[in-house]
This record gives structure tokens, C-alpha cells and sequence, in this order.
């Protein structure tokens, strides 16, 4: 079974159950704090759905709570997740334990001070601070509160709930760091906020691909790509509002003319695709194919479709996100836009996607270069 087919599984909730990796984490905060040192400073940080017993997000929080400056790590665990049933020693010792509450209440857990007088605050000070009224459930009012105390959510999140998620997170505008699938890129929820420069794609996993604990999945990577007691993700990625370093990042592009005569890749494409080496025009749009992130031309002013993944090189002083075209985003898609791109039907575009000489593309954004780059 494909990657990608095993995480659309993450869509019955049981397959939520994923845990990432201590150093995925550690890589993905450096680069925050790389670009602002500050960045967590005074801070009270949410990490909803990550009890401490088995989240390597409260367990690196912790153990940075003092080099961040934080103010204050509130962390939630949810009473159905399986990682929920193990009893954590922070709630066995504590006299809020309470056997009956264990499998059905969602745990409260925080940090604030060094409680054992070691001299500093660390994964040992973390309180367990009672059950939660209900399951923990992010939508929950008591969930919601603890949001609005903070100002940072980061997890990884259930990917079955992933737009109600990120909608929670926006409508109380707050900073965030959370693990997403590539495919979230066109949600109707999400891309708009990519347009808008008001969320981005952070430094992300190597490859796009993670390696996740997940004891009730089964690895279905080939023997050589296989990490024992994980599974290989593929397109999965971080998408965050915090600034770091990468979006500033300038593309090193090729000329149009350049790219046509040697990149390899790129003829190969156009020659057994279309049979003729140009960058072809859409059917539907007035724009451009471009296949690979590789081969934006640096000379070309008009509208570009490239691949979805472009995102992760997106560095908004150097392009403008026009739209996107893939499936059924004719629906969502402002009017002026569509005129703007000179969008007309096709029998084969199923609700947007862009078509060349009569063959849907896969899904694209649509660029183009920022006048004076
Ligand atoms: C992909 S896992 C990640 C767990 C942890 N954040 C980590 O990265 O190691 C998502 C977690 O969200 C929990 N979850 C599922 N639905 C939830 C909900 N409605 N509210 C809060 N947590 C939920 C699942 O039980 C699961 O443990």
C-alpha cells in the first residue's frame, strides 16, 4: 500500500494514533529559534492531544524550558487515544489520581517552575494538574479556554481533524507549529491562508518524509527505507505563522531558453508528454505548465502552474500565489480570479484542474514572479 493511501487511513480516528520523533521536533523548533532567539520568550505554550508520558513534544519543551525563557507549558492528553491508557507516574504519584477518571477524562499536565528544588525546571517538574471535565477534546470549551490562555499551539494534531484544527487555531488567532499532510496544501481552508501569507510551510521533514511511532500501524516501507518500530510517512510537513529563515530564501532560477536546452528532466517530461519541447499553455487557464519546481523560468511574466510542493521554496518577496488549480477549486475560487486567469470549463478539468492538450495535470499552484526580482 502507498504512503499516502496508509495516512488517508489516519481518517477513521484510531489511525490518528502517531507519535513524532523526539529529533523531528528538536529540528523543526532550531530553526524558529536560529531566527529569533526570542521566539519563545514570556511565552505559555499548548500542547493539546500530547500527554507527557509518550509525547516527545512535551518532553522537548520541557527540557528546554529554561534555555527558551518560557513562561508557562500547559500540555493536554485525549481520554480516547491509545497513548492515553498508559498511566504516567506524573499522574499515578499525584493526589489527584483518580483510577476511575484514568480511561474516560482527558489529563491536564503543566509546567511553570521547578517544583522538586533540583535548581532547575525540567521534565521532572511537569504537575499533573487534575482531569479535564470531558475527554479532552480540542473543541471542548474547557480545551478552548487553555487555548486562549496561550500563545503558541505546536503538535502534531489528529490529521483525521486536520481543517477543524487549523479553523480552532485561527478563529483565536493564535501562533502555531503543526504537523500536516502535503495534500492539506489545497484544502479549501488552507490554501487561502498560504495565499495570504497569513501561514507557511516550516523547515519541514527530510524529504518530505517522517518516520513516526505508531504502534498500531504496520511499516509498509521496502526493506531499505524501513526504520524498525516506525513508519515511513511520506508528505507529511510542518505548517506554521512563526517566521524562520527558509521563506527568505531566494529560488535560484534559470532563464526559459536555458531550462529548454539542458535541463535534462525537463525535456525528458515534455518530449514524452507532449512531444514537442516548450513550456506548454494550459487549456483552461491562461498560464503555463511548469512540472518541476526546478524549471520556473526567471524570464517569464505571465502565469505559471507548478507543482504543489513549489510551497516549500515559496519565498513571498520573490513570487505572488495567483490561485491554485486543482480539483474543484473553481468552486471556491474568487470570480475576478478565475477572469483574471481566463479561466473557461473543460470536460476534463474536474472543477478546476489545469488541462494540457486535453490531459488534467496533476493539482497546481498558480504563480508568478514579483515585478523587480
Ligand atoms: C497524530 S497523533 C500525534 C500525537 C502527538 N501530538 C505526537 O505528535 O506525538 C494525534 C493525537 O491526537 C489525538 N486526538 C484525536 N482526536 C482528538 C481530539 N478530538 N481532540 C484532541 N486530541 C485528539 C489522538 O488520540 C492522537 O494521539
Amino acid at each position: 500500500m502507498a504512503d499516502n493511501t496508509r495516512l488517508g487511513l489516519a481518517k477513521n480516528a484510531k489511525r490518528d494514533e502517531f507519535y513524532t520523533q523526539y529529533s523531528d521536533i528538536e529540528a523543526e523548533m532550531n530553526a524558529y529559534v536560529e531566527y529569533n532567539p526570542d521566539v519563545f520568550r514570556n511565552k505559555t505554550i499548548l500542547l493539546p492531544c500530547d500527554d507527557p508520558e509518550w509525547s516527545n513534544f512535551t518532553k522537548y519543551f520541557a527540557n528546554n524550558f529554561e534555555r527558551f525563557g518560557l513562561k508557562k507549558l500547559i500540555s493536554t492528553s485525549f481520554a480516547k487515544g491509545s497513548g492515553n491508557l498508559q498511566l504516567t507516574l506524573f499522574e499515578m504519584e499525584s493526589p489527584l489520581y483518580d483510577e476511575e477518571l484514568h480511561d474516560t477524562h482527558g489529563k491536564l499536565f503543566t509546567l511553570t517552575h521547578d517544583t522538586n528544588g533540583s535548581g532547575s525546571i525540567d521534565s521532572d517538574d511537569i504537575e499533573f494538574s487534575g482531569y479535564l471535565k470531558g475527554d479532552g477534546d480540542f473543541r471542548s470549551d474547557e480545551v478552548r479556554a487553555l487555548r486562549d490562555e496561550s500563545d503558541l499551539i505546536i503538535t502534531n494534531p489528529p490529521f483525521s481533524l486536520f481543517r477543524e484544527f487549523l479553523c480552532w487555531i485561527m478563529e483565536a488567532d493564535k501562533k502555531f507549529i503543526i504537523v500536516a499532510n502535503q495534500n492539506a496544501i489545497t484544502y479549501k481552508e488552507v490554501f487561502p491562508l498560504l495565499k495570504e501569507n497569513k501561514m507557511w510551510l516550516g523547515q519541514g521533514f527530510k524529504s518530505n518524509v517522517g518516520y513516526f511511532s505508531a504502534p498500531m500501524y504496520e511499516d509498509y516501507a521496502t526493506a531499505g527505507q524501513h526504520k524498525e518500530g516506525y513508519i515511513r510517512v511520506s508528505g507529511v510537513m510542518w505548517f506554521t505563522n512563526i517566521d524562520l529563515s527558509k521563506r527568505h530564501k531566494f529560488l535560484e532560477m534559470d532563464t526559459l531558453e536555458h531550462n529548454l536546452k539542458y535541463n535534462k528532466k525537463l525535456r525528458k517530461k515534455l518530449e514524452s508528454e507532449y512531444g514537442i519541447i516548450e513550456y506548454p499553455h494550459y487549456d483552461n487557464y491562461n498560464a503555463i505548465e511548469v512540472p518541476f519546481t526546478e524549471c520556473i523560468p526567471s524570464n517569464y511574466n505571465g502565469v505559471m502552474g507548478v507543482p504543489i510542493t513549489f510551497m516549500d521554496k515559496y519565498n513571498p518577496e520573490q513570487f505572488e500565489i495567483v490561485w491554485q488549480a486543482s480539483g474543484n477549486t473553481r468552486a471556491s475560487a474568487p470570480k475576478s480570479v478565475l477572469k483574471e486567469l481566463n479561466y473557461t470549463k473543460h470536460d476534463e478539468d474536474r472543477g478546476g484542474c489545469s488541462v494540457v492538450h486535453g490531459k488534467r495535470t496533476y493539482g497546481r499552484i498558480l504563480i508568478r514572479l514579483k515585478k523587480g526580482v
